[in-house]
């Protein structure tokens, strides 16, 4: 069930994209993914925590073409800014992606910090080629030259919500994405 306007911690939040929106973008998404992958056994590295749900989503768009999936945890962000600094990477070591073509699956790109220091970790592991998936980006705030092939919303600077997204660990549940009112 939708609501108007929903409260996490100390914040308020608006209903900015529906959940039926949102499913049909990555819908479409997928169809140019299977377009451009079905052949290649994709490895998709999902980022966590935020990503599991759009991951899920496009497993289940993806079909019965063969494919693989990994998760990743990095970690640079408290409260509602990006505070810059790539935390940890669990997961990587001992996956062996030479020549895989990888398709990296990411909530939201900020800054791009967080992927401006992933990318090159995985680009020594000699992978055949690397693209991102992301739900969605703030181009306003993009600080690094990142650039997502399939992409659900372009979005305004605004702290979101909902669908993997969360403030301070709430929201994550949230089916429709939810922006921080004025
Ligand atoms: P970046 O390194 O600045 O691109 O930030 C990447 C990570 O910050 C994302 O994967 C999210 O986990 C988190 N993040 C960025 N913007 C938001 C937002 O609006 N809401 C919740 N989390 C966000
Ligand atoms: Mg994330």
């Amino acid at each position: 069930m939708k609501k108007a306007s929903i409260q996490l911690h100390d914040k308020e939040f608006e209903v900015f994209l529906s959940r039926q929106d949102i499913e049909a973008r990555i819908a479409a998404c997928c169809q140019e993914l299977r377009r451009d992958f079905e052949a290649k056994k994709p490895l998709f590295i999902a980022i966590l925590n935020g990503s599991f749900l759009l991951a899920a989503e496009v497993i289940k768009n993806w079909g019965h073409a063969d494919c693989e999936i990994e998760f990743v945890k990095l970690k640079s962000y408290s409260g509602t800014s990006s505070t810059g600094k790539v935390l940890s990477v669990l997961g990587l070591e001992g996956m062996r992606l030479e020549n895989r073509h990888i398709v990296i699956i990411e909530d939201i790109i900020d800054t791009g910090r967080t992927l401006g220091r992933f990318l090159p970790q995985l680009q020594e592991k000699k992978p055949a080629s690397i693209s991102i998936f992301s739900l969605l980006l703030k181009p306003e705030a993009l600080e690094e030259n990142i650039e997502a092939r399939y992409l659900g919303f372009s979005v305004e600077n605004k702290f979101l919500v909902g669908w993997g997204l969360d403030y301070n660990g709430l929201g994550r549940n949230l089916l429709d994405i939810y922006q921080l009112k004025a």
